[in-house]
């Protein structure tokens, strides 16, 4: 959209107006420290809470990344959006008449703007339509179904907006173009009208060329992070087809990028830190009903790395159940619903847990004959990813076949494969080994080897391309954790680790190393005696973080070896740490040079940011 020069008067007001505190909550989560607020980066992987917002300053910054300005600039950066952009619409939410340097501007503009704010408008309204008409008489059929056969009180009923489009060929179209004078263009562009194909079809009478999309339905409002609905869903009540009709893509929706109930979900997810990703409208509408309001629904589509960053800014430790209905068609359904995620999770990006309900039930189904403490165990009781899919590898494979046991094995390597941490690796080669086996102690042994060579075999395959993104990460992974355990077995070294560590401003980024290291600095102020024992002693109440830890309290042959060239070793770990920090900021700042194109000063100061990194990966590299 071109936009007009705006006075300075605006700019100026806007700027004043505008609350860092405020904007920046909205997109993430932040807490409260001393006098300042501290969060996850919105702009570089962040692990920890490195991003800070000054409200005396009116000014964030990060520790990591170095990003840092005022509130325009935050969203300019994370919307990749223009100045001007930024300031009219902090200005319409501020409520900050704008001013434009020239009268036809400022009409003009007011004519843009208006677009999508009358489609906002437009849909609004057409949700109040609705939820009047599911009151009146024609709506009763469409009440009655919610109310007794999805049990919904009156309250959640009105909490989701819920309403009716009656059954008449125009009907909306009469409210909102006769009786309101909206466009008629703009209610198609609305996606709640639909021009006629064909002049020779049939005209019912008084018919202006266009027809309500939403025809005797049980209307869902869909709405976005503001609350504002930018789309419906609509339910049949009969076996029509589809059985769920929805708007079409508009300018204010996307449906890709959306997750039904994210607004009304988010801060249960932050509190809870955790959430629940289900696949229809009324699996939300139920949990929510039952209290378990960190639900969310994907709409009937498979996850994009889009919708989950969308939830991980939520939830600090990352941690998402999806509850899917898997049983349709078994495992490879619920790995393309589960879509980008599986990525992801292989990767320790998100703790992905997947719930499946007995007997193949979806939320709402189950929640019609069991309580919401029911549902609450088994959120409780779900599965991490790789269990989950190591589980689905094994169930009615009876592994006394030698066929169906080699087939096992062969989807275990696979899954196995595709991890890209070492560590993790080897302790699940080894769980592995123990349920195939099951219980007996030779034949696991014999078959950790056998596992062993055949995960190698896969990786050497997929090496190609799939894990170069994941390099560093394993790079980071090993050395951290080659750290870690020379920390732990060597105690003559641990000065030596602190100040190499400090020396290079470095800190462990991965959130288990993280967790250790507390645990250790803790234990050490405690003046602990036997730092390993303690340590076991205090990881036995967090067992999330004690799975991937416990390798680590194990000294291995490599571990062995290190500690008698200690010095180097450690210059060796804390090197690779700094190497992977210097790349990623590397790639941050290029990325925003490319941005940066337009504004000189800018583009130099990154340019100036990238040599620098580069030129401190060629030492390291030496
Ligand atoms: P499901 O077909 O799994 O049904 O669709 P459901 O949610 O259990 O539906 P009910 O309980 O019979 O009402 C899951 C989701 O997929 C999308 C909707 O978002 C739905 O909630 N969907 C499904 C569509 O968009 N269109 C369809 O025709 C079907
Ligand atoms: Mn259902």
């Amino acid at each position: 959209m071109e936009i007009p020069r705006l006075h300075p008067d605006t700019i100026e007001q806007v700027k004043q107006r505008a609350d860092i505190v405020d904007v920046v909550s909205e997109h993430v989560v932040l807490r409260k420290q001393g006098k300042d607020f501290v969060g996850l980066c919105p702009f570089h992987e962040d692990k920890s809470p490195s991003f800070s917002v000054s409200p005396s300053k009116q000014f964030y910054y990060c520790f990591s990344c170095g990003a840092g300005g005022n509130a325009v600039k935050f969203l300019m950066e994370l919307g990749k959006r223009s100045f001007s952009e930024v300031v009219l619409d902090l200005a319409r939410r501020y409520q900050v008449s704008v001013q434009t340097l020239k009268v036809e501007e400022r009409q003009e503009f007011q004519r843009q703007l208006s677009v999508r704010e009358q489609l906002y408008e437009i849909l609004a309204l057409t949700a109040q339509f609705y939820q009047h008409a599911l009151k009146q008489p024609a709506g009763h059929a469409a009440l009655e179904y919610l109310t007794e056969k999805r049990h919904l009180s009156q309250e959640t009923i009105q909490q989701f907006q819920l309403g009716y489009a009656p059954g008449g060929w125009e009907t909306l179209f009469g409210y909102l173009v006769e009786q309101k004078h909206y466009p008629v263009e703009l209610v198609e562009k609305a996606g709640l009208i639909v021009p006629r194909k064909s002049e020779e079809t049939e005209t019912p009478k008084g018919f202006r060329g266009y027809y309500d999309r939403f025809r005797d339905r049980l209307m869902i409002p869909i709405q976005d992070l503001q609350g504002r609905v930018i789309g419906f869903g609509g339910r049949t009540l009969t076996d029509e087809q589809p059985k769920y009709l929805n708007s079409p893509e508009t300018d204010v929706f996307d449906k890709s990028k959306l997750l039904f109930g994210l607004d009304k979900a988010r801060a249960t997810i932050a509190k809870q830190d955790q959430a629940v990703v289900v696949e229809g409208y009324f699996d939300v509408i139920a949990l929510h009903a039952v209290g378990i309001t960190n639900a969310v629904a994907s709409m009937g589509t498979a996850l994009s790395v889009h919708q989950v960053r969308q939830l991980l800014r939520y939830t600090e430790s990352k941690r998402i159940v999806l509850n899917f209905d898997t049983d349709r068609a078994g495992n490879q359904a619920a790995e393309r619903a589960i879509g980008e995620v599986a990525t992801l999770a292989y990767q320790g990006e998100v703790q992905l847990r997947i719930l499946n309900i007995p007997a193949g039930k979806d939320p709402d189904e189950f929640l019609q004959s069991h309580a919401s403490a029911d549902y609450q165990q088994l959120l409780d009781q779900a599965p991490l990813w790789l269990d989950w899919q190591i589980q689905q590898a094994i169930a009615g494979q009876d592994l006394a076949q030698a066929d169906q046991f080699q087939q096992s094995v062969q989807t275990i390597a696979k899954l196995l494969g595709n991890l890209p941490n070492a560590t993790l690796r080897t302790h699940y080669i080894h769980h592995c080994a123990e349920l195939l086996s099951q219980g007996n102690a030779r034949l696991t042994l014999q078959l950790e080897e056998t596992l062993r060579l055949q995960v190698r075999g896969e990786r050497w395959h997929g090496r190609s391309q799939r894990w170069q993104t994941t390099s560093d990460r394993s790079l980071l992974e090993e050395s951290e954790a080659q750290l870690l355990r020379l920390y732990l077995h060597a105690p003559q070294h641990r000065a030596a680790i602190v100040e190499a560590l400090d020396s290079r401003d470095l800190e462990f980024s991965l959130s288990h190393h993280r967790f250790l290291w507390r645990q250790v600095l803790d234990l050490e102020d405690a003046s602990s005696s036997d730092l390993i024992s303690d340590l076991q002693d205090r990881c036995i109440e967090h067992p999330r973080e004690m799975t991937q830890l416990y390798p680590l309290f194990q000294l291995d042959e490599k571990t062995k070896r290190d500690i008698l060239r200690a010095p180097l070793a450690i210059r060796a770990a804390t090197a690779s740490m700094e190497r992977v920090m210097c790349d990623k900021r590397c790639r941050h700042f290029q990325e925003l040079w490319a941005d940066s194109s337009a504004i000189a000063e800018l583009s130099e100061y990154y340019q100036e940011k990238i040599y620098h990194e580069k030129r401190r990966m060629a030492e390291l590299d030496r």
